[in-house]
């Protein structure tokens, strides 16, 4: 029998380096290995009771056949009312289209927007995802970089050097998975205006918009322009503001037609997202907003101290980030040398020989397009976060 022959476009990604290294801890867990975990991109905390009940509610009433393909209109009137409250946004129902997670949303945008032949600007390091969604439609990305020294933050002249006639987005992604690093309001007038200029679309990815600290507030780059709200795709939804990963919800606001090709993309493939995730999603957007509030304050209290255990680690730098539940330390200095015989050469053999050896889960560079440095979530309690940053010093100090 002859192997199955798949799409070409398949074995242009890769899987999930996330949720690779993340199986990896739990199945070394499941055989009794315990393992500190700081690899997975989700908030440890359980979702907020009113939303439960909300979900709940929904299946008890009843709401658990197929809803409108691209989402309920509780749902996007919650979303509207979200974010013209909360950003000056104003959209109507025909602006959105509920998804199965913003990774969905994502995707569906790719695929009724790209082809090949089209660029679009990532800024690295970025969110493993992005680069492997524009590949899966035969599209290019173009990875502009971004420096440590300038806290990750995405350098104007760099970023025009990367435009071509063929590129047709820029995506942004405040805050950022995996630095943490934010945009300031000037920073997004620039992108804005240069979109302007080269007739260009926006991915604006703002899914930790509410995973802000030291009094950052997000601006979205919707606002800051007539073109820059006709042009920027807003990408949000529920999994890190309302803990609800497993729910997935995510959605998309923007141009009318496209969100329209969004949906009927999404009646031919997913169809709606859960009805009784969908109903759950309408109280945690427009319910009350006090667990956002604990969780974002646990967030920065974890990352004050995740940020100051790693620059203590000689060796080791870390910026400290603005926003998400992420830090980025840079692990080169630890390049060249050996852990009980095992040689580290770069962030995958970094993180492989700190997860065998030493039993900590974080995730290498390289998946998100810079081998210096290694992800580590701080989406985990206080005390795991002290216990893994003694193990990781521990580990670091013994390398020879
Ligand atoms: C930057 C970014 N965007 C989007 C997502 C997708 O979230 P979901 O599909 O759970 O809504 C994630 C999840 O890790 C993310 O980090």
């Amino acid at each position: 029998m002859s192997k199955a022959k798949l799409n070409k476009r398949i074995d242009m990604i890769e899987p999930s380096m996330t949720i690779g290294i993340s199986a990896k801890a739990k199945d070394m867990c499941e055989t009794g290995i315990s393992v500190l975990t700081f690899s997975a991109g989700e908030p440890d905390f359980d979702t907020p009771e009113n939303v439960k009940r909300a979900g709940i509610e929904a299946i008890k009433n009843g709401f658990t056949k197929y809803t409108a393909a691209g989402g309920i209109n509780e749902l996007k009137d919650a979303v509207v009312k979200k974010e013209k409250e909360r950003n000056g946004l104003d959209y109507t129902r025909e602006n959105v289209c509920i998804s199965v997670g913003a990774k969905h949303s994502l995707y569906n945008i790719g695929a009724v927007m790209l082809e090949e032949g089209d660029e679009v600007i990532i800024p690295a390091p970025y969110w493993v995802t992005y680069e492997a969604i524009v590949k899966f439609t035969g599209a290019t990305p173009v990875i502009v970089r971004t420096k440590e020294e300038n806290g990750f933050v995405l350098d104007k002249n760099e970023l025009e050097k990367a435009i071509t006639g063929n590129t047709k987005i820029i995506l942004i992604n405040n805050p950022s998975n995996p630095t943490g690093a934010t945009y300031e309001k000037e920073d997004l007038q620039f992108i804005a205006e240069l979109a302007e200029k080269y007739d260009l679309w926006i991915i604006s990815d703002e899914i930790y918009e509410d995973i802000v600290f030291d009094g950052y507030k997000p601006v979205s780059i919707a606002t800051l322009s007539d073109y820059a709200k006709q042009r920027t795709l807003v990408v949000n939804g529920t999994s890190k503001s309302y803990s609800m990963t497993g729910w997935r919800i995510g959605y998309t606001c923007g141009d009318k037609e496209i969100i329209s090709a969004m949906t009927k993309l999404q009646s031919q493939s997913t169809s709606n997202p859960t009805s009784i995730s969908q109903m759950a999603a309408v109280e945690a957007i427009i319910g009350p907003q006090d667990s956002v509030t604990m969780m974002r304050e646990k967030f920065e209290e974890r990352r004050d101290y995740i940020v100051k255990a790693l620059n203590e680690i000689e060796g080791l730098t870390c910026v400290t980030p603005k926003g998400a539940f992420y830090v980025f330390p840079n692990v080169s200095s630890c390049y060249g040398k050996e852990y009980e015989g095992s040689k580290i050469n770069n962030s995958m053999d970094f993180a492989m020989v700190l997860l065998e050896k030493a039993r900590v889960a974080v995730v290498p560079g390289i998946a998100f397009g810079e081998d210096d440095f290694v992800r580590i979530s701080f989406a985990t309690d206080l005390d795991t976060i002290k216990k893994g940053m003694e193990a990781l010093k521990q580990f670091v100090n013994a390398l020879k």
